[in-house]
Order: structure tokens, then C-alpha cells, then sequence
């Protein structure tokens, strides 16, 4: 990640996170200051960038209305170069690499923003990596990516614009916010972006209101509330309203048809109807109830169907032109034109402490009596304790997946046998020719088998012996594949990206690109 001066320059907004609380405030004030500069006619020049040599890439290989048209429109507010890329005549049609494609945009500018929305989830962050490691290499500096909506995973930029508009119609007050986010919460992106961007205000209620093959997914609903945030289940419109505590702002989304599965489809009508506004409910809402919206409506079904559009509950279409101002902004921050007057907290990157590697004291005198078949190891490295405590069949996975994976095809001897309590099973591999793992081999082995001990044996004592705990990142290994068929690293997609986990506080393994938790034994293609 390349930053400059101004703390802004260079990065990439591939999820609402990579923008602190701070800095998003911070986003909010400077597009208010735009906003109502603007209204007011004054000379916009402070906020342009201005630079002939800046390249805007507009690359939609989903469609888009107002994402595209106004990053479209900021960019020429900029006056910078705008590139409309045409993805429907492009040599994404003779199966090139996106990573490839992006290289050779990034060639055409002296410095390079690019908007991508993509079907692929993580797209952003994977050309982020491998756009960084190029343009360290040809001594370029490296490119920001702007994630415009990516499969079903998130919408950053659409987030930033709602919570503007939330903020607007709180004047400014960012003590608490009651919403309720009524639709199909299982496939909208913006919704999930929410779970992060609702941490500009210090008290949030969340009523989720979809039926439960909308529902929003566990892992989006587990954050929400490590965030501190309140929330409460409705199955549909009506059941919400049956109880007194509604809210103020409610935001809609589309059923997102073309992502939820022939399954889901099937059901659509049914699933709607729990979901459309109808005129019986008007007099239940609150006084000054707004309804947000992404956007766009369907025509033909719409949520918030045609008759509330002249009410003043309508607020998302002044909700979509704020885009507009958000993205001057967003622009203008990663340029390096604006953000030199930010104080408060910069975003921190997740760090992964490398403290998996734990030395244990060797307590034996006597001669250990690790054996290769009938003969005792002298010189060599004994794995044991593998998988202690689980069931013979699992033992014996994981021995298997240890030789697999780390490739041990020596002179050895491995086996199941009784831990010395003598109560349960552990695994035992003998490696008498290994006098050591290098960092990555280590790593491997206390991901496959964590747990597992390391004995060092010199002359056939313990010399050194070692404890392996889960790593908090897999990565660097072949054998695992992050199993969503929707991620940019998904092996089927052959966009070549180096896969990598990290493990989540409640034990997950969350794949860095579509962020996806996954059970430990799912990541493993063995
Ligand atoms: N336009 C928004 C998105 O791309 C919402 C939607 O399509 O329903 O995520
Ligand atoms: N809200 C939004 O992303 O709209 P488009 O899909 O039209 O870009």
C-alpha cells in the first residue's frame, strides 16, 4: 500500500474498512463542505485535481447505472483522464487475466484510479496485491482501486453515499441511528457494507426485516453485533409493524434476482410480497419515516411501489445523486488533492502475529525411543501429538494430509498410537533425515495439525522441542482453495491469485479476497 503525505494517496477502497471510522467521518464532512459550496456557486477549484496525467478507469463487467455515471461525472468534475473501458469488445472475451488487462491500463497514465465492479468478489483487493508487488517493480507508483459493488460481498462506495444521506437527515447528529434494512439481505451487497459503515454512529439499532431466504448471513449478523450494535429478526413487512418500536429510516433493497440461485428464484413472488411497501401500512410508520434505496426499482415489482414517490417519506432519489458529491470526494482523497487537513484516527491494517512456534522445555533424561519401523530415530525430527484427542480416522487424515502437503517422501514411519495417558490416540511421524523445517514448512504443518509437537532428537535425545499452534494466516500452501465459486481466488476462475486465510476471533478461516469464513477442515482440497 503506497501513501502519501496527505494519508490518503494511493490506497484503495475495496471495503468499507479500509477507511477508519475517522477517516470516514472525515469523508463526510469534506463532501458536506463540497456540497454546499457547490450549492451556493462558489469557485469548485479547491476540491479539482486537475491533472491530465491522473487515468479514471471505469471497468463495469457488471451492469450500472449510477455507480458508473457518477464516478463518471466526478472524474470529469476533476478534470482528469476518463477511460470508459468497453468490457463487452474486450479480450476478456479471449480469457485474459484481469490482472493482466489491468497492467497494461496502468501503463497509458502516470498515475492510475481504477473503478471496478465486478461479478467476482474480492476482485479489488487481489488486483490491489498484484498491482502493488508490478508497480513496486517497475518503480511506478502503484495504482488505487475503487471497489463499485462485487458479487454479493460489498458496495463501500454506495455505503459511504448512504450513510451521508443518513447523515444529512440527522443533521449531523451521529449519537444513534434506528434502521430498518428491509429486503433481500442475503444477496445485497449494500446491505453487508453496512455492517461496517453504521459504525459512524456511537449507538445503532438494526431491525432486519426479510424472510429467512433473504436473511441476512450469520457471519454479516455475528459482526453487527461484535460492532455493538442492536439487532432484532421481522420475517416481513407486516410482522414488523405489528410491534410499536419501528424505525425512522428504513432503507430497501431489490431482490437481486440474477445472484440467489434457481432455488430462491423459484419463490421470488412469495418472497416480494413480504418485502413491498403497501398503502394498509402508511399509517403505521412514524412521523418523518424516510425510505432509502440503493437503486435502481423494478419496474414492474418495486419495493417501494410509484404511489409513495411524491410523499416526503421519498428520499432515495436525493439518497443517489449524493453519489455524485461522495465520489468527487472519494477521488479527490486518493489523488492526494484533499485530505491534508485530516486529524483523528488513520485506518490500522490488520496485523498477524507470527507467534505460532512456541519452544517447550525437554523435562526426559533417559534415551526417547522414537522409532523408524523397529529401529530408534538417532538423528532426526519426530513429529508427534498429532491430532491428539480426536478419533483414529481423523489421526490418520492428518497424517496423511502432513505427508501429502508438505511432501514428505523419505525414509520415515508414521502410525497411530496411545498419547501416555494411554486414553487417547495421537498420531507420530518419524523423519530421521530432516534435521530441520525451514519458517514455511513450520507454518504448513502447524496449520494442518495444530497442536502437534517437534522434537529435535541429537543423538537420540530430545535436543529441542517445539509446540505448533494454529497460525492467525494460511497461506503460501497448494493445497487449499477458498471454496466460494464466487471469489476472484477461486481455483475455477484461473485469475492465478495466491490463495490465503486468516483466522477470525471466533475461530474461522475468512478468505482475504471475498472475506468468507470457512470452517478449518473446508479449506483443504486434499
Ligand atoms: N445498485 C446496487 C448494487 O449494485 C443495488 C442493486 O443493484 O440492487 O448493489
Ligand atoms: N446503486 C447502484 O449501485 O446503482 P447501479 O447498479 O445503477 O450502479
Amino acid at each position: 500500500m503506497h501513501e502519501q503525505a496527505n494519508g490518503f494517496e494511493g490506497r484503495s477502497l475495496t471495503v468499507v474498512n479500509d477507511l477508519s471510522v475517522d477517516e470516514q467521518i472525515y469523508l463526510y464532512e469534506k463532501t458536506r463542505e463540497l456540497k454546499e459550496a457547490m450549492a451556493k456557486g462558489e469557485d469548485p477549484r479547491r476540491f479539482t485535481i486537475g491533472d491530465p496525467d491522473l487515468g479514471v478507469y471505469l471497468i463495469f463487467l457488471e451492469d450500472s447505472t449510477r455507480t458508473k455515471e457518477s464516478f463518471r461525472n466526478a472524474a470529469t468534475f476533476h478534470r482528469v483522464k476518463v477511460n470508459d473501458f468497453n468490457v463487452g469488445s474486450s479480450s476478456f472475451n479471449k480469457m485474459e487475466s484481469i490482472s493482466d488487462t489491468i497492467k497494461m491500463l496502468f501503463g497509458y497514465s502516470g498515475r492510475s484510479i481504477f473503478v471496478i465492479r465486478s461479478r467476482l468478489e474480492g476482485t479489488c483487493r487481489w488486483l490491489e496485491d498484484a498491482l502493488g508487488g508490478y508497480a513496486a517493480r517497475i518503480g511506478k507508483p502503484a495504482p488505487s482501486f475503487i471497489n463499485a459493488g462485487d458479487g454479493k460481498h460489498e458496495h463501500p462506495t454506495q455505503e459511504f453515499l448512504d450513510e451521508f444521506s443518513f447523515l444529512e437527515q440527522q443533521r449531523w447528529n451521529r449519537e444513534s441511528i434506528h434502521i430498518a434494512l428491509v429486503g433481500d439481505l442475503a444477496h445485497g451487497r449494500t446491505v453487508h457494507s453496512k455492517v461496517d459503515g453504521l459504525r459512524v454512529f456511537a449507538e445503532v439499532h438494526v431491525d432486519l426485516v426479510a424472510p429467512k431466504e433473504l436473511a441476512l448471513p450469520a457471519h454479516y449478523e455475528h459482526r453487527m453485533v461484535q460492532n455493538g450494535f442492536r439487532v432484532r429478526s421481522f420475517p416481513s413487512i407486516e410482522a414488523y409493524l405489528s410491534q410499536k418500536e419501528v424505525a425512522p429510516i428504513w432503507y430497501f433493497t431489490r431482490l437481486q434476482l440474477e445472484r440467489m440461485g434457481e432455488e430462491v428464484l423459484e419463490k421470488a413472488p412469495l418472497l416480494r410480497r413480504a418485502v413491498t411497501f403497501g398503502r394498509e401500512f402508511l399509517s403505521l410508520l412514524p412521523e418523518g419515516t424516510r425510505f432509502y434505496h440503493p437503486l435502481p426499482r423494478h419496474r414492474e415489482f418495486p419495493e417501494i411501489p410509484s404511489f409513495l414517490d411524491g410523499l416526503p417519506l421519498n428520499a432515495w432519489d436525493l439518497q443517489s445523486i449524493n453519489g455524485y458529491y461522495t465520489r468527487i470526494v472519494e477521488i479527490g482523497l486518493l489523488a492526494g488533492k484533499l485530505g491534508a487537513d485530516f486529524r483523528g484516527e488513520r485506518r490500522v491494517p490488520p496485523a498477524y502475529p507470527d507467534d505460532f512456534v512456541e519452544e517447550v522445555a525437554v523435562t526426559e533424561t533417559k534415551p526417547h525411543d522414537y522409532k523408524v519401523g523397529i529401529k530408534p530415530v538417532e538423528n532426526g525430527i519426530v513429529i508427534d501429538h498429532i491430532g491428539r484427542g480426536d478419533d483414529i480416522a481423523a489421526i490418520w487424515d492428518h497424517i496423511d494430509k502432513i505427508r501429502q502437503i508438505m511432501k514428505l517422501n523419505y525414509r520415515s514411519s508414521h502410525g497411530v498410537y496411545h498419547s501416555s495417558s494411554n486414553e487417547i490416540y495421537k498420531g507420530i511421524i518419524s523423519l530421521p533425515d530432516i534435521l530441520s523445517f525451514d519458517e514455511t514448512h513450520l507454518k504448513m504443518l502447524a496449520a494442518i495439525a495444530p497442536g502437534c509437537t517437534l522434537n529435535m532428537v541429537k543423538n537420540s535425545r530430545v535436543a529441542k522441542k517445539y509446540r505448533l499452534h494454529m497460525p492467525t494466516r494460511i497461506y503460501n500452501i497448494e493445497a487449499i482453495s477458498c471454496k466460494n465459486e464466487n471469489c476472484i481466488s477461486y481455483p475455477g476462475h484461473f485469475e492465478q491469485v495466491r490463495q490465503e486465510f486468516y483466522r477470525s476471533e471466533n475461530g474461522k478461516f475468512v478468505c482475504r479476497f471475498c472475506e468468507r469464513p470457512h470452517n478449518f477442515g473446508e479449506i483443504w482440497d486434499l
